[in-house]
């Protein structure tokens, strides 16, 4: 049997895409290994949100090249969105490519790379399905469900933030019909598994194409005031319906989060879902980018800083206690130190207790390559740390806070220590110990150490404890990294 391996870079999208590659080629017949070396197909899925990220690739390639000179069957598939975005330049400029597959075109890997494999040129596919939008869904054996998976309910992205290449390598926006999607989770749930992530470059403008979701409580309101250059009541998101129907139609699910929403569609039928649903955790990534106003306006975001402090402020004030993570870009063409520091101030003002922070960089196709990036390279480095720091800071003092309180953890497996892994309600990493093996249960924990990103735990039932005390902390985990928004 032939086998291959998929090395994934980038955001969670490409995750879940991964994860759907390895399906289609085992499928096909391919055996899956971890071992690039030894995989007769190598499979790289790719990002270009950053250009570190795209640099990747290319070191990958080389050192796959090297390998290929002693095996020259192995064959190196390029996916993802750099694929996209590149296509046949990429075969051009790395004749070691033998495939170019874009998102949209992952059922048709097999043929291609058995077409690569009979001697003819490199293969590229990068067509987007925006006629007939397909999703591929996960197939979980019974009882081999993770315990926290993801699932897209839309993909691409209508936004047009200056700074983003999304709209450009996952195309327009195509949501998923809802009954599909309640049909995977169903699945999902009962192979045993507890918490789902919606996913989606948008995740909250959702829109059902079946039009099957009731209405939910508050619909529309709010969004002629907040849509006011997107007045169509066509546009109107759908996503509290979806939230609802979900919560509804599976209720043995512990925990549903989404990623990444656009504040635009933070609307009061948003907020009324998370006062009503014991579903949703208190903790919610809403990507922010900047503090000022006139970087805002420049990324092309569609808010003010003013209009999402108060739509993430009814959020805090309608669900006490919940938490708020973010995506920011400092050095954006023509960002001051002055316009960097109400980032900062907005930073303390909201109380981010996770951020994500980037050095801005030009990519290609985006609207924001007509201005000048002329934000030194050394600022833009000054900057992330500083926004880092800050964010540190407020996110010690966060942690810190929640020594001595009980958390209810989902437990997710066994880390590298020995040691058991879970999340928090608030997406808090936690290490502890126990007598037997929790995975998957909801336990109750008390938190006795704070760590710099995650904490350390008892389990709060006596029987099961087992004293557990971490030297190094352990990395978080990949899943954490945020998706990127419009
Ligand atoms: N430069 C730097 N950061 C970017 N992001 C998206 N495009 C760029 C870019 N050109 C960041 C945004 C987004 C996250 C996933 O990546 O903060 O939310």
């Amino acid at each position: 049997m032939p086998s291959f391996s998929v090395v994934t870079f980038g955001c969670q999208m490409n995750v879940h895409d991964s994860e759907r590659i390895e399906e289609v080629l085992q499928r096909a017949g391919y055996g899956r290994t971890e071992e690039v070396k030894g995989a007769d197909v190598v499979v790289l899925n790719t990002c270009s949100v950053r250009e570190k990220a795209e640099q990747k690739l290319r070191s990958e390639v080389g050192r796959l090249g090297v390998l290929k000179r002693s095996r020259p069957e192995l064959l190196i598939a390029v996916a993802g969105c750099v694929a996209q975005q590149e296509g046949e330049r990429l075969t051009k400029s790395m004749p070691q490519i033998d495939v170019v597959i874009g998102p949209d075109n992952i059922p048709q890997l097999p043929e291609l790379l058995a077409s690569a494999q009979h001697g003819s040129p490199a293969q590229v596919r990068t067509v987007f399905d925006h006629d007939r939008p397909t999703f591929l869904a996960a197939s979980p054996e019974p009882g081999q469900g993770n315990v926290s998976t993801f699932v897209t309910t839309m993909k691409g992205c209508d936004e047009r933030c200056t700074f983003c290449v999304v709209p450009y390598t996952r195309g327009s926006e195509r949501y998923r019909p809802s009954s599909e999607i309640l049909a995977e989770i169903e699945r999902l749930v009962a192979a045993g598994t507890k918490e789902i992530t919606l996913l989606g470059q948008t995740v909250d403008s959702y829109r059902d194409p079946e039009r099957a979701l009731p209405a939910a409580p508050l619909a529309g309101e709010g969004v002629s005031r907040w849509g006011r250059r997107n007045a169509n009541p066509d546009d109107e998101t759908e996503f509290p319906a979806l939230l609802r129907a979900i919560a509804d139609r599976v209720p043995q699910l512990l925990r549903l989060r989404y990623t990444s929403p656009h504040p635009r569609h933070l609307t009061p039928a948003l907020v009324e879902a998370h006062k009503d649903l014991k579903v949703l955790p208190r903790h919610v990534h809403m990507p922010v980018q900047s503090g000022s106003d006139e970087v805002l306006k420049r990324m092309g975001r569609r808010y003010t800083r003013a209009e999402y402090v108060e739509r993430v402020s009814m959020l805090v004030q309608s669900v006490p206690g919940l938490t708020l993570s973010t995506d920011i870009i400092v050095g954006f063409p023509g960002e001051t130190e002055e316009q960097f520091q109400q980032t900062l101030g907005l930073l303390e003002q909201i109380g981010f207790v996770g951020v994500f922070g980037f050095k801005y960089s030009q990519r290609p196709f985006t609207p924001a390559l007509k201005l000048a990036d002329d934000v030194s390279e050394a600022d833009k480095s000054d900057r992330l740390t500083r926004l880092l720091d800050a964010a540190e800071t407020i996110r010690g003092r966060h942690l810190a806070t929640l020594v001595g309180t009980t958390q209810a953890v989902l437990v997710e497996g066994r880390s590298k220590t020995g040691a058991f892994t879970g999340r928090t309600e608030r997406n808090e990493i936690t290490h502890f110990g126990c007598s037997d093996d929790p995975t998957g249960e909801l336990v109750p924990l008390v938190v006795r150490r704070a760590l710099k990103h995650s904490l350390i735990g008892d389990m709060a039932d006596e029987r099961r404890r087992r004293d557990y005390d971490a030297v190094v902390e352990p990395r978080p985990a990949p899943r954490s990294l945020p998706v990127v928004a419009g």
